[in-house]
């Protein structure tokens, strides 16, 4: 059983944004002048295909794709490795273990900056050194080995790790689309199967906006946002003290502290106190529990509304319909009205046939 079907790993990449309908010719270009990079799969975010980028293009070339393809723009982002070079991992791993056990551990694990967590079967466990040796030598920057020991614990999203091989250390600098995030995975929650998502929400915020980020963890969004836009406001909340710490170092880190407030709190009791009436935007990105959270994330968004991007967890075929159902039926009975979702989509497999759905919805009084 292959345990997490979309943990891919990430690599960043300069990349060139184009509008979807000219994705084809610009591959094919791309590909002509040597600067497709072959190793990273393109991705499809709203209406542009972003597309990653061998090197950057010579001046002459930004003319020519300038002139073939319009309207674009350069990037710099993280995509997903193709499987066949994700799959490097299963090679080393097959001169090393049982061929029995290589189906089981080549997909389940994540790199955060220097570290690396895998997530093994009870089967694969009795060889879970070589499973991390092979790993540290195919990812030549991977200088820890941590395995998930037991399920997610408590409302700050953690889950009981135990070191495997290399450093002792918890604490790494992670880089995501062009931000760098101080993270400790034993202290707050980070997901880097979550980028896409950060990516995919920071590219609507709008110059002018007020933004709350109701469940902030280590700041991803806030601060992809923050770095995007000079002229934003953002409110960054996390009940975790521990993560709230974070988002203010990397904040600093990231030099966007001007525009970001951190609050360490419950994000009920914070918005009712401080936000109420001020957003155009709040990011609900607590899958587990942002349906209890409705009422006060509506409460923060400016009298005349705003959107909300929520997020679920739900299972089987029809689990993006059912994301919606949750949504109007929570709604159903609040003094806001939900005027219309505007976009559904899977984030991140979590469980065979379990994603978890992002939603973005427009908020209006009722
Ligand atoms: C799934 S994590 C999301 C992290 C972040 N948004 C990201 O994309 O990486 C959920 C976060 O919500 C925080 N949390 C849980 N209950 C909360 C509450 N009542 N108020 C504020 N934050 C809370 C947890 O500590 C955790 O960091």
């Amino acid at each position: 059983m292959i345990r997490n079907p979309d943990s891919d790993l990430l690599q960043e990449s300069i990349s060139l944004s184009v509008p979807k309908k000219q994705g084809e010719k610009a591959i094919q270009l791309l590909a002509k002048l040597r600067l497709l990079n072959r190793k990273l799969t393109p991705q499809a975010l709203d209406d542009q295909l972003h597309v990653p980028l061998s090197r950057a293009p010579k001046p002459q070339e930004q003319e020519l794709l300038e002139s073939v393809l319009g309207q674009q723009s350069l990037l710099r982002e993280e995509f997903r490795l193709r499987s066949e070079t994700v799959g490097s991992l299963g090679k080393v791993l097959a001169q090393q273990l049982p061929s029995s056990i290589i189906p089981l551990v080549s997909n389940s694990f994540d790199v955060i900056g220097d570290i690396a967590i895998i997530e093994l079967s009870p089967k694969a466990e009795p060889f879970e050194k070589d499973i991390a040796e092979a790993l540290m030598k195919v990812h030549k920057n991977v200088k820890s080995v941590y395995s998930k020991a037991g399920p997610v614990t408590d409302n700050r999203r953690l889950r009981p790790l135990h070191h495997v091989l290399g450093v002792n250390r918890t604490q790494t600098i992670h880089k995501e689309l062009g931000c760098r995030l101080k993270i400790d995975i034993a202290k707050a929650f980070f997901s880097p199967r979550l980028s896409g998502e950060h990516g995919r929400v920071a590219e609507q915020v709008r110059p002018g906006e007020c933004v709350v980020d109701m469940f902030a963890g280590v700041g991803p969004f806030s601060i992809l946002i923050a770095k995007r836009l000079n002229d934003v406001r953002i409110h960054a909340i996390d009940a975790n003290p521990e993560a709230a710490k974070l988002i203010e170092e990397n904040a600093r880190m990231n030099k966007v502290q001007d525009r970001i407030k951190v609050w360490s709190g419950d994000a009920r009791v914070v918005v009712k106190n401080n936000l109420e009436g001020i957003a155009t935007r709040v990011i609900m990105n607590h899958p587990s529990q942002a349906r209890e959270f409705l009422e006060p994330a509506s409460e923060a968004l400016a009298r005349d509304g705003g959107m909300i991007h929520y997020y679920t967890f739900a299972e089987g075929a029809d689990s993006e319909s059912k994301a919606r159902k949750e949504l109007a039926g929570a709604m159903a009975n609040s003094v806001w009205k939900l005027e219309k979702i505007m976009a559904t989509r899977k984030v991140r497999g979590v469980a065979p046939m379990k994603w978890q759905i992002g939603l973005d919805a427009k908020i209006g009084p009722a």
